[in-house]
């Protein structure tokens, strides 16, 4: 994950650029970069690898501006090189950034075409150029920049400083955490608090759609309408550890909302950006046309995300997958054939029945691949293979951000194996990749729902059951939303595929009974409708999660409406995730349960 820092001194800010840096490096990263006014001029420093490298950059060739911004970047688009380093800079402005442009090829291109010369492979030069073509038409900074983010789509932060104006220092969100620090007659802009602790404990946050205009007299926070707003001032303990909770009430509050940020970061990690196809970033030491059928281990929510792998990979890969939980998959001695894939996923990549199925599948010889988020965890040391979730720490115990991480991952093995047996043309391909580089962007709009979600949540709250309803890979999430329900709320929940309603579970439903119905607008919305309307004849309260087709075509009448931004792509339930984190997190918050560290349970499961 990249990170942003930017300072509006009264002193040399270089070094102080590159301390706040090093407070970040627990978000990964291949390369770094400073930029100061130097007089009228914008100055730059970068450098590959580590943050080492540019302080040995900058005692060579030292900068003494006192406004600056810095940047270590997790390559997305374009390899980890000095040359893509950022900042980004003309002789106008300079700029760095963190996400994910998905409209850069069309904006590149038509800058392009104005005599804009790119020198990097970064989606973030197209940043840099759109507003610097409007700058060189004499319009001001700050309209240059609204008129910029008017014409950008994805998920980003951004952090900018302008040649011959050094009191001022624009930044804006869009899914990534942006924050404002504020100084004695300085200024501060960062990727978290972490990053303005060195400099101040009074930190805003921006939210998404907010762009700032700062000088070292303050700041002027405009919305996602160009209205000025203000953003709350909070104190925050300009805490030393390298993990905090932001300005979140829990742990798991701040990591439902990394999600588009790092669901970006692991997407990137598995799609190249420039061409928009699946790039591995492994060799598999396997080819997919010689695997017969896949096996797919793991426990608790991780093994939901491998349902939901299993319908991709099935659909897009042709495969048949089988799936089981590995406290059963480890002593019900599967027959597995030699040279076949079994695939283990966890977050923790230290959960012993997991391990232990690997362990069983490797002494049968089939290929082994770990989906982990723990580079260095035990499975991923036993794994043949391992493809890493990009999720950074994941401390609240109820897994969010790992989950759907897990399913980015996912879904680039089943396009990459469509692929690779000739299921998938090209074309297809690039359907399902460009469905996939606008999921952050989606589940960022999928975090507007909390306010409605809240209020629902003290609905919920009072009743002692839940039952959640899916079909296809909607299912595995109904699994999913009566777990996190569960386990931290404590009010029983289970999930059932939609269509297993009358064989049993209908028994369950009267008016007590909410039915959480997780239903995109899909080729089974119909079907879905039908399960609706035999829980409302039976006073059964619905929630629905669909998206603003399934609103207007559900003729049935639910307590609540959660309406979903609308989705081409078959890759709902990194999305639909949002809302059924959301509800149970705030339920539990009604309970007032401890919501990090639920009874009875542990974040990694080392035991059987
Ligand atoms: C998830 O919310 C639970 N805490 C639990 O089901 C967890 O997913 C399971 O224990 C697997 O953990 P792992 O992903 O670290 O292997």
């Amino acid at each position: 994950m990249c990170g942003i820092v930017g300072i509006l001194g009264r002193a040399p800010v270089a070094e102080q650029l590159v301390d706040s840096l090093k407070r970040l490096e627990y978000r990964g990263y291949d390369s770094a970069g400073v930029a100061t006014l130097e007089g009228e001029h914008i100055e730059r420093r970068r450098a590959e690898g580590k943050l080492k490298n540019l302080e040995a950059r900058l005692r060579a060739e030292p900068l003494a501006g006192h406004t600056g911004i810095g940047h270590t970047r997790w390559a997305t688009h374009g390899k980890p090189t000095e040359n893509n380093a950022h900042p980004h800079a003309t002789d106008r402005v300079a700029v760095v950034h963190n996400g994910i442009i998905e409209n850069f090829r069309e904006l590149r291109e038509e800058l392009e075409k104005k005599g804009a010369v790119f020198k990097t492979e970064t989606d973030t030069e197209i940043v840099l150029h759109l507003v610097d073509s409007y700058l060189a038409r004499g319009i001001s900074p700050v309209e240059a920049v609204k008129a910029s983010l008017s014409r950008l789509r994805g998920a980003f932060a951004l952090g900018f400083i302008f040649a011959g104006d050094a009191n001022l220092m624009i930044g804006a969100r869009n899914g990534p955490p942006l924050a404002i620090g504020y100084g004695k007659g300085e200024m501060y802009l960062g990727s978290d608090a972490i990053a303005l602790g060195p400099f101040t404990d009074t930190i805003s946050y921006l939210e998404d759609g907010d762009w700032v205009v700062l000088t070292r007299d303050g700041a002027v926070i405009y919305d996602k309408h160009n209205a000025v707003v203000d953003r709350e001032a909070i104190k925050h303990s300009a805490s030393t550890s390298l993990v905090d909770k932001a300005n979140y009430r829990h742990f798991m509050a701040k990591e439902i909302h990394e999600q588009p940020e790092v669901v970006g970061h692991t997407l990137a990690r598995y799609v190249d950006m420039a061409t928009e196809r699946i790039a591995l970033p492994v060799k598999l030491p396997f080819d997919f046309k010689d695997i017969q059928r896949i096996s797919i281990v793991a426990c608790g929510t991780a093994s939901y995300a491998g349902y939901v792998g299993k319908y991709w990979i099935e659909r897009f890969g042709r495969l048949p997958v089988e799936l089981d939980v590995a406290s059963e998959f480890r002593y019900r001695e599967a027959p597995l054939r030699k040279g076949d894939l079994a695939i283990f996923i966890s977050q923790s990549g230290e959960t012993a029945d997991t391990l232990a199925a690997l362990r069983y599948a490797k002494a049968e010889g089939v290929h082994t691949l770990s989906v982990v988020n723990v580079a260095t965890s035990t499975i991923a040391r036993e794994s043949e293979t391992v493809l890493q979730t990009l999720a950074g720490p994941e401390i609240g115990v109820a897994s969010t951000k790992a989950f759907t991480c897990q399913l980015m991952v996912l879904a680039a093995i089943a396009v990459a194996a469509g692929k690779a047996r000739g299921e998938l043309s090209d074309a297809d391909e690039n359907r399902l990749v460009k469905g996939l580089v606008e999921i952050p962007r989606l589940m960022a709009a999928a975090l507007s729902t909390e306010p409605q979600i809240e209020k629902l949540a003290r609905e919920i709250a009072k009743h002692k059951d839940v039952v959640y309803l899916g079909r296809g890979t909607s299912y595995p999430l109904a699994l999913e939303g009566a777990l996190k329900l569960k386990e931290i709320s404590y009010i029983h929940a289970e999930g059932y595929a939609a269509g297993e309603l009358k064989h049993g579970p209908i028994a369950l439903i009267d008016e007590n009974m909410p039915v959480v119905v997780i239903a995109p607008h899909d080729k089974v919305f119909e079907k879905t409708v039908s399960n609706m309307q035999e829980v409302a004849a039976r006073g059964g309260n619905i929630i629905l999660m669909t998206d603003a087709r399934g609103a207007a075509e559900a003729t049935v009448d639910s307590l609540v409406t959660i309406v979903l931004p609308d989705m081409a792509s078959a890759f709902t339930p990194m999305v639909y995730a949002v809302p059924v984190q959301l509800l149970a997190y705030h339920t539990a918050v009604v309970m007032g349960t401890d919501v990090d560290q639920p009874r009875n349970l542990a974040k990694s499961v080392t035991v059987e």
